[in-house]
């Protein structure tokens, strides 16, 4: 059965499709703001704590789960634990939907953003702030800067290497692309570090006040923790069902959680030196790298900027693009898997439904006012954006609460020793190893616990404006 599923053709091409996956606009457009608004370095912490006792066990779950049924989330959950289950696989696959829908909106901005800066004249705007705030809410004149345009494209892209399946595919696009990304970062960082002072940057990101942690910190840190590993909604499983009998689980999940820590540290270690030097504040939101940055590219002169700053945006759609390509996966293996539905049309038919749900969230920032902050959406004390809505239900709650059905599920149906059944098969020495200690310990005690209790207090204080904690 195993050979007649397509699947990656190397642990290599795993590790980089999952990493891929992993990698993207949350690492170097989401978690910058997010620790800029959470307190710089005490969001840093919590944020480690959360990816390596709760992302990285729940990340080994989900590759285990999947390779051992070989299915798409809804027959993974549906094959070990009947059919009650299967919704928590349906939950996903639509939480895949869903946070594409918006993924894209935010991929096109940067998408744009290389086109412009590379080729047009983004970098001799007189404002950087005020560009961005016009730029994203033009959904409408197609005459200038249209970001429906680029949206369009990308979801394009997007369709066109998941139709070319695993190996062709995904695969190979992560191969080249994920290297090149580390490599422009790095450059950055060492040019970012000279400028004056960096060093105040690199204290907020670095130096940790603790008195700034509070509920709000660790569910933030947990949601961003499970948006950038791609934990949560099934990606992994479905991954995992590509992989063979004979990688090592444990270790590529290492890997692919080192590797996304990374390119997120990193990505703070570029932003937050650019912030300071340009005496900007690091709560800015959303705003943060499409307005940082360039004003850093300009400093470099016409021609540098042009091809320094071209390089990131083009690097950022990349990585965005190795990610937007995951989540297309999981509505596409449902269809495939479950109804039979076969992928040249699955694909198509998936990307302009996911496209058309992703316009509301496109015309949320100041396109149309209904949508906008101000219109009709008011939550948490706040005005909140069509996109601030579904991140908020499909990301920051949603994510982390199927991370907690993933922990229950193996915990109580799947069993610990079924999972490490699973994991010994490319991995011998695992059974009765400190890792095994830990991964039982955390699946079935501290992520059921912590998942839970994360998902309870942020539904109430969420949606129900009940703040038990802080
Ligand atoms: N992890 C990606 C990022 O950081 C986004 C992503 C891709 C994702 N696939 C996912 C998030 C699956 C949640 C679930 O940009």
């Amino acid at each position: 059965m195993a050979s007649s599923r397509s699947g990656f053709s190397s642990r290599l091409g795993f590790v980089a499709a999952a990493a891929g996956s992993a990698v993207g606009l949350g690492n170097i457009w989401r978690f910058p703001y997010e620790t800029g608004e959470n307190g710089g370095a005490a969001f840093l912490l919590i944020y480690l704590i959360c990816t390596i006792i709760i992302g990285f066990p729940i990340m080994v779950g989900e590759i285990a789960l999947g390779r051992h049924t070989q299915k798409d989330p809804v027959g993974a959950y549906k094959a070990v634990g009947g059919k009650g289950w299967s919704y928590v696989g349906l939950w996903g696959v639509i939480s895949g939907v869903m946070i594409l829908s918006f993924y894209n909106v935010v991929a096109g901005w940067s998408f744009g953003y290389f086109i412009q800066i590379a080729f047009g004249d983004l970098l001799s705007q007189p404002d950087f702030g005020a560009f961005f705030g016009g730029y994203v809410s033009n959904v409408f004149d197609f005459g200038n800067n249209w970001i429906m345009l680029y949206s369009v494209v990308f979801m394009l892209l997007t369709a066109f290497i998941v139709g070319r399946g695993i190996q062709d595919g995904i695969e190979s696009a992560a191969k080249v692309l994920m290297p090149a990304l580390f490599a422009i970062l790095l450059g950055l960082i060492i040019y970012a570090m000279t400028l004056e002072n960096a060093m105040d940057g690199v204290s907020f990101y670095l130096v940790p006040d603790l008195s700034k942690i509070t509920l709000s910190t660790v569910y933030s840190a947990m949601g961003q923790a499970f948006f950038s590993l791609s934990l949560g909604m099934g990606a992994l499983i479905t991954y995992g069902s590509y992989i063979s009998k004979k990688d090592n689980i444990v270790t590529s999940a290492a890997i692919v959680t080192a590797a996304d820590f990374s390119v997120a540290f990193l990505s703070g270690l570029l932003i937050f030196p650019l912030v300071f030097s340009q005496g900007q504040e690091p709560t800015a939101g959303p705003g943060l790298v499409f307005i940082a940055l360039p004003g850093i590219f300009e400093a470099m002169g016409p021609m540098a900027g042009r091809i320094v700053g071209g390089s990131f945006f083009l690097l950022l759609s990349v990585a965005a693009l190795t990610s937007t390509i995951s989540l297309l996966e999981v509505p596409v293996s449902y269809l495939v898997d479950e109804k039979k539905v076969p992928r040249k049309i699955a694909v198509p038919v998936l990307a302009t439904l996911i496209f058309l749900i992703g316009l509301p969230s496109m015309l949320s920032q100041g396109g149309l006012d209904i949508f906008s902050a101000g219109g009709f959406l008011h939550y948490e004390g706040a005005d909140k954006s069509f996109l601030d809505l579904v991140d908020d239900v499909f990301n920051t709650t949603g994510l982390p609460l199927g991370g907690f059905l993933l922990s229950v599920f193996i915990a109580t149906r799947w069993k610990t020793k079924g999972m490490a059944q699973e994991i010994l098969s490319g991995n011998e020495s695992f059974q009765g190893s400190g890792m095994h200690t830990f991964l039982n310990l955390m699946i079935t005690i501290v992520c059921p616990v912590v998942l839970g209790l994360i998902s309870l207090l942020t539904i109430l204080s969420k949606y129900f404006d009940v703040n038990l904690i802080g």
